[in-house]
């Protein structure tokens, strides 16, 4: 196919959807607490990658704590918090670890951004993995949408087909150790 030989618009859209699909990011998503932050800080160190958190990004922006946006302004103004992230994420960001809120999967813009891996793991193990933490009672509280372990569950319940159906890679990372699910996130060669 000859480009020339296309209207303008018409090429630039073929230039847009080639470029975009070309993105090369890692966007990490995946239930609340199933460990993407620490996902991302260990593949930072051991490959050298810069890594961006989503949740920081809003607070950093808004200079506010998630809690405090869920609080003051309601779900639905945090929810259009992260698409304005993940816009800039697709207009500025290349070659980055992006790891993402839970709820960060639902943006319009989610498939443009980079490869879509899914930490993948039951409730319970999540749940689990939270009581055990160190700072345990700070990682429950900073989660407003934690706050009862039965109303999470269901939310985990809601997602659990949605988050499969969006990823390219899904990593079951129950009982396994860091160093083996972050090689196998970096195989792929993804950034
Ligand atoms: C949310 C997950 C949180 C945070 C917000 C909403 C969700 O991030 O974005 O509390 O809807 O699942 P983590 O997945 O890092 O807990």
């Amino acid at each position: 196919m000859h480009l020339e030989n296309l209207d303008d618009d018409l090429r630039k859209l073929l230039i847009d959807t080639t470029l975009s699909s070309m993105k090369k990011n890692i966007i990490l998503i995946g239930f609340m607490g199933i460990g993407k932050g620490t996902t991302a800080r260990a593949y930072a160190e051991k490959y050298g990658s810069f890594i961006i958190d989503t949740d920081d990004l809003i607070e950093s922006k808004t200079n506010q704590k998630i809690k405090d946006i869920f609080e003051e302004k309601g779900e639905k103004y945090f929810r259009s918090l992260e698409q304005d992230c993940a816009n800039w994420i697709e207009s500025s960001v290349e070659h980055t670890f992006i790891s993402c809120g839970g709820g960060f999967y639902n943006v319009n813009n989610l498939k443009k951004l980079g490869t879509v891996v899914l930490l993948d793991a039951s409730y319970d193990w999540i749940y689990n993995r939270l009581l055990r933490a160190e700072n345990s009672r700070a990682k429950l509280k900073k989660r407003p949408l934690f706050s009862e372990p039965k109303k999470a569950k269901k939310i985990y319940k809601s997602r659990e087909k949605d988050y499969k159906k969006v990823a390219d890679v899904i990593i079951n990372i129950e009982n396994r150790e860091m160093k083996d699910i972050i090689k196998e996130i970096h195989s792929g060669s993804y950034i």
